[in-house]
């Protein structure tokens, strides 16, 4: 299952140069049929851009990988290359296509450990896993769960698109955004009424996750603050989940001192139930309302508390007037810019991959095409940290 499982990942890659290199070190390679081998060779053809002759000696070197499986008990005498590359640490020069293609590039290493989870947790392998750390390699951690060899425990290969996006992190985006603190809200609220039941709104997360991601992968350290959205948040950022406008709020408050730009794209509930009850509210004859009262305004209360320097953006979702109400927003809630949306163009709003947006600061207005939302996402971090003259 590794070894083919791990090739999933070139195929689940755009065109893109790769730089970086993933090693599998499994023992339990599982085998592979014809139509894989194929599949396999196209992928390494097009991740390494390798030459015939030394595509096979990678392909040498799965083989023997699968012949260990076939002929070795689950906890392989064998030791695959990574497992010697991890296990010896040094040398590097073992001669083996892996370890020599390491020494030889000048680019960033990606180790993706899957062993046994005692193999994985021995003081060994750990402190060889540091030794490459110092080198500089980033070191994946296993997933957890039910091992080929029966264990349970760390040691299990990463799903295909955590390692893929591992690799897409290091190379999609300059790192422009490094040193950089970001702030990003996303998704709806809930406002309970009772248990059972809530007030929300149409939000799936998706263009704050859009910005939290593409801020993240371009080198800002970045804190996302989500309501309950469907989507799943994206890796490498600091994930805060919260469930009502007043945890919003709190959670937002709490963290906002020191970040250089905040982007507020959750749409927060601006009513919540007045009187929560803390049994499920039986139905009667007849009609029935619910009193409801203001939640705070997150954003309003971080332009009333903006710090030295930091960028408040917020977001404006409109049906009508959207450029006229846009702007009062930016001037009410002393804001630097507001992304604005109209809900009936096609293409843009909840749940959309794409997005029509007007990028509105004091000084202009910028009309975006329809595009994806990371593409969004790139174009208002671009007017946040590099605005053009
Ligand atoms: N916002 C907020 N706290 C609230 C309501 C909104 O921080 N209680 C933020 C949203 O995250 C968004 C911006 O304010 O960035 C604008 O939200 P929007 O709902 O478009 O506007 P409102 O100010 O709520 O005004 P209205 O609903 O009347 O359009």
């Amino acid at each position: 299952i590794g070894v083919t499982t791990v090739f999933f990942v070139p195929r689940l890659m755009p065109n893109d140069p790769v730089e970086a290199m993933i090693g599998q070190m499994t023992s339990n390679a599982g085998s592979m049929s014809p139509e894989a081998v194929v599949q396999m060779r196209e992928s390494m053809n097009s991740l390494f851009g390798l030459d015939g002759s030394v595509l096979h000696q990678y392909l040498d070197f799965f083989k023997r990988v699968v012949i260990s499986h076939d002929f070795g008990p689950s906890l392989s005498s064998y030791p695959t290359p990574v497992m010697q590359m991890i296990a010896r640490a040094l040398p590097w020069t073992l001669g083996l296509m892996l370890t020599t293609t390491v020494l030889a590039c000048t680019c960033k290493k990606i180790i993706s450990p899957a062993m046994n989870t005692r193999m994985f947790e021995n003081p060994i392998t750990q402190d060889n896993l540091k030794i490459c750390e110092g080198y500089g390699m980033e070191v994946i951690s296993p997933a957890n769960g039910y091992l080929a060899c029966g264990d349970v425990g760390a040691g299990k290969m990463p799903e295909p698109d955590v390692l893929l996006q591992y690799i897409l992190k290091e190379i999609q985006y300059k790192k422009d955004l490094a040193g950089k603190k970001i702030l990003v809200t996303a998704g709806p609220t809930r406002e309970a009424i009772d248990p059972v039941r809530y007030i929300t709104n149409h939000s799936t997360g998706k263009m704050g996750y859009a910005v939290a991601k593409v801020a993240a992968y371009r080198g800002a350290e970045v804190t996302l603050v989500t309501g309950p959205a469907e989507e799943k948040p994206p890796m490498f950022v600091h994930v805060v989940k919260v469930e009502s406008a007043r945890e919003m709020f709190e959670a937002v408050t709490s963290k906002s001192d020191d970040k250089d730009a905040i982007i507020k794209a959750a749409a927060v509930a601006d009513y919540r139930p007045k009187f929560v009850s803390t049994e499920k509210t039986k139905k009667a004859d007849g009609d029935m309302s619910i009193e409801l009262e203001r939640t705070d305004d997150i954003l309003k209360w971080l332009g009333e508390h903006k710090k030295e320097g930091q960028f408040l953006c917020g977001f404006s979702m409109e049906t009508q007037n959207m450029l006229e109400n846009s702007r009062k927003k930016l001037e009410k809630k002393n804001l630097d810019m507001i992304v604005a949306n109209n809900l009936k163009v096609a293409g843009a709003g909840f749940g959309t991959d794409t997005n029509v947006v007007t990028l509105i600061t004091k000084e202009r207005e910028t009309q975006l095409e329809k595009m994806p939302k990371e593409e969004v996402a790139e174009h208002l971090l671009d007017e946040i940290f590099f605005p053009q003259a």
